[in-house]
């Protein structure tokens, strides 16, 4: 059949979908797949008025708001009956919305660091007090640590807060968790083993993710148990999330205690040569293009 490979869009992640698209396209094209990009979700709507066929979609449009991961896309695919790649409407909408997110894992007893949500007028002081400095204030639903502060001390606040109102919506504080950053590419009931991110300035922010070539990646990221149980509890949290087909759990673990706390799911993960996905997946020996053949299959 004809597969459609979406990528680019409009969202603040276009850059990076571009690059992830093409790979994907040129990975199932070597397989002998019947593949075309579209570029946005426009382009998809005019291609379904038009009645061209579609006979499933790979989807690697990233981000919100013109990006794939937001669960509009899903709906009008659904709307359309044409299959797709990765998690359906309830679990895209949901994972895009960190503050929603890590409601539902609280309340399935998951482990996410302490967060308050911010309002316009709030009183940003009582939330730091409440949650301790460090903390990070992001945007709720963006991608790519796109808008994403560090706040240190009380004086970084106000330019925090700025930087992450630019991207509109709602923003969130999060306490910051001192220790290491892992993540966990799930490939349909499989959890891949972790990779653990060292990065050369001492913060995985979007430079690190797709510039820098001195950012180290372990993989596995942990050992035995430890390995065994960050495993464990990102297919938990993908599962509770709603996820399906693929994705990727982003979890930092605590220096002082070994604890881990889940940060968020990528239901459109990035597949660049410097993305997360594909490495895990070459540990366990499968190659970038058995990888995409392998989350198309899911749609069959
Ligand atoms: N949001 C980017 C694409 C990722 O998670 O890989
Ligand atoms: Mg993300």
């Amino acid at each position: 059949g004809r597969v459609v490979v979406l990528l680019g869009g409009s969202s603040s992640e276009r850059a990076v979908s571009l690059e992830s698209g093409r790979n994907v396209l040129d990975a199932l094209r070597a397989r002998g797949i019947d593949a075309h990009p579209l570029d946005g979700i426009d382009a998809l709507r005019q291609a379904l008025v038009q009645g061209e066929r579609i006979d499933r979609v790979f989807n690697v449009l990233h981000g919100n708001r013109g990006g794939g991961e937001d669960g509009v896309l899903q709906g009008l695919l659904e709307a359309f009956a044409i299959p797709y790649t990765g998690s359906g409407v309830l679990g895209s909408a949901l994972t895009m919305d960190k503050i929603r997110t890590k409601q539902v894992w609280m309340a399935s007893g998951l482990p996410t660091p302490e967060f308050v949500r911010l309002a316009p007028g709030d009183d940003l002081r009582a939330a730091v007090f409440r949650l301790g400095l460090p903390v990070f204030v992001k945007p709720s639903c963006e991608g790519s640590s796109v808008g994403v502060a560090r706040v240190q001390t009380e004086a970084d606040i106000d330019t925090a807060i700025a930087v992450a109102r630019a991207y509109g919506g709602e923003m969130l504080m999060e306490q910051m968790v001192v220790g290491d950053e892992l993540t966990v590419g799930i490939l349909g009931d499989v959890a891949l083993p972790s990779i653990r991110i060292v990065p050369k300035g001492g913060w995985y922010d979007y430079n690190a993710k797709y510039v820098a070539e001195d950012t180290q990646y372990l993989c596995p990221g942990l050992e035995g148990t430890d390995e065994e149980a960050i495993r464990t509890l990102a297919l938990a949290a993908f599962r509770a999330a709603g996820c399906s087909g693929w994705g990727r759990v982003d979890v930092m673990r605590a220096r002082a205690d070994g604890r881990l706390y889940l940060l968020e799911v990528n239901t459109a993960p990035g597949m660049t040569s410097h993305s997360l996905v594909p490495k895990a997946a070459a540990q366990l020996g499968i190659g970038f293009e058995e990888l995409c053949w392998r989350i198309l299959e899911q749609t069959l």
